[in-house]
């Protein structure tokens, strides 16, 4: 059975947003800010774990639109980002989740305006309305670490080794506003109170290498919060940690983020990450956005077998109590020959004749507000737990 018996659900130009103010009738393009009202309900919230009272608001702060990037390369032409769309909101945290070269970065990096010049951009982005691609230099760097500011996976690179941690911070906030080094360095010793360094008035004087890897990372949320921007781009922010050390800076990270009142982007290729830390998920694969809903309903009404694969590979989420891990075999496709048809067709146990000729678009599930780039989303609806799609491949392999 492979041919779904798919409604005619019309495909979604516009997957981003919350189709929960769509109706039955289908995408509703225009109806942006209306569908912030589907924000998180708190019966919602109560999944939400970390994320505790937090409120998503309606205000619509970012907003990319059928977003690409290409580089030209001697190999060819690189396809990093084919197309993503995604809005984030006053005070909602949208997890991007993918594996690494699914173009992540690549799309946050556009954002920020930080891409090399040989990258090809197109489509739009907007920051509170205005088209972030055509602002003039100068204001792009001032929107840059003020308004929009960003957390890179390896604080070590992004940290200066020479000069020390209060200086740096310091030189955030003088870099965009004028005014006394101490009151900086006062704004520097805050910002260090409110990402959990304790001491933060004598941790000032230390140069990085001197902070241990979890408070150089906490040191780097202090960076980026310390102008009170209105969004975080976090870009696998605590990868390189240990669980435990993950779990705490992310739970800071979401705290300060209401403090301040910022809305968050949260980059990983791990979906065990983002549960319990954010409102919704946007799930990456070759460039493209494959699956984009509530957190809730990304984990317990998957509807893309690529995330189903993810999920089956999360310690602990498996629903089979074996508790071994099912990583998804083969690797994505070259972003710069990539395959006709669907783009997970060659690792996908459900893949058909069908797949294997067209890429699907993003289109409406049964699952409101729920969008999914696959031809064959009712078989998951239908299965009770589709990570077992990939347990019988692997069973059947042996
Ligand atoms: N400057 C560049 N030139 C050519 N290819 C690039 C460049 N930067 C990134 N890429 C390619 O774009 C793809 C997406 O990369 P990236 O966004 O960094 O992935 P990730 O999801 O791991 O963050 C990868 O195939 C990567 O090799
Ligand atoms: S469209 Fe892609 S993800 Fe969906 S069943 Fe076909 S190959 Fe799998
Ligand atoms: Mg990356």
């Amino acid at each position: 059975m492979t041919q779904p018996n798919q409604p005619s659900q019309p495909s979604s130009d516009d997957p981003f947003v919350d189709h929960r103010s769509m109706g039955a009738a289908g995408p509703d393009p225009l109806g942006l800010a209306e569908a912030a009202a589907g924000q998180v309900s708190s019966a919602d919230r109560a999944h939400l774990g970390q994320l505790g009272t937090s409120a998503v608001g309606t205000e619509e702060l970012l907003r990319v639109d059928n977003l690409s990037v290409d580089f030209p390369t001697d190999d060819g032409v690189v396809h990093a980002v084919r197309g993503v769309s995604y809005s984030l909101r006053s005070g909602e945290v949208l997890g991007i989740v993918g594996e690494s070269g699914s173009g992540k970065s690549v799309s946050s990096m556009a954002v920020m305006g930080l891409l090399p010049r040989s990258a090809r951009i197109n489509g739009s982005i907007s920051f509170r309305g205005e088209s972030v691609l055509d602002m003039p230099p100068a204001v792009q760097r001032s929107l840059r670490g003020r308004k929009i500011a960003m957390i890179f996976q390896d604080p070590m690179t992004a940290m200066n080794p020479v000069h020390t941690v209060g200086d740096q911070l310091a030189e955030a906030v003088l870099s965009h506003e004028l005014m006394p080094k101490r009151k900086a360095m006062a704004r520097a010793e805050e910002a260090l109170a409110m990402v959990g360094i304790p001491q933060p008035k004598q941790r000032l004087r230390n140069y990085p290498h001197e902070f241990s890897g979890g408070m150089r990372q906490r040191a780097m949320i202090a960076m980026a919060i310390i102008n009170d921007p209105d969004v975080i781009i976090a870009d696998e922010p605590t990868t390189a940690l240990d669980v435990t050390v993950q779990a705490q800076i992310l739970e800071k990270l979401v705290e300060v983020k209401d403090a301040i009142g910022a809305a968050i982007v949260l980059i990983t290729h791990d979906l065990g990450v983002v549960a319990g830390m954010t409102h919704r998920v946007l799930v990456m694969y070759a460039g493209r956005a494959v699956e984009v809903g509530e957190t809730d309903d990304i984990f317990y009404r998957t509807r893309m077998p690529y995330t189903a694969g993810l999920l089956g590979s999360i310690p602990g989420l498996d629903s089979e109590s074996d508790g071994r891990l099912r990583p998804i075999h083969g690797s994505p496709p070259s972003l710069i020959n990539l395959p006709s048809g669907c783009p997970f067709s060659p690792r996908c146990p459900l893949a058909s004749e069908l797949c294997r000729q067209e890429e699907p678009d993003l289109m409406a599930t049964d699952v409101m507000g729920h969008v999914a780039a696959c031809h064959h989303w009712q078989r998951l609806a239908e299965a009770d737990d589709p990570t077992a799609f990939f347990r019988t491949e692997s069973e059947v392999s042996k």
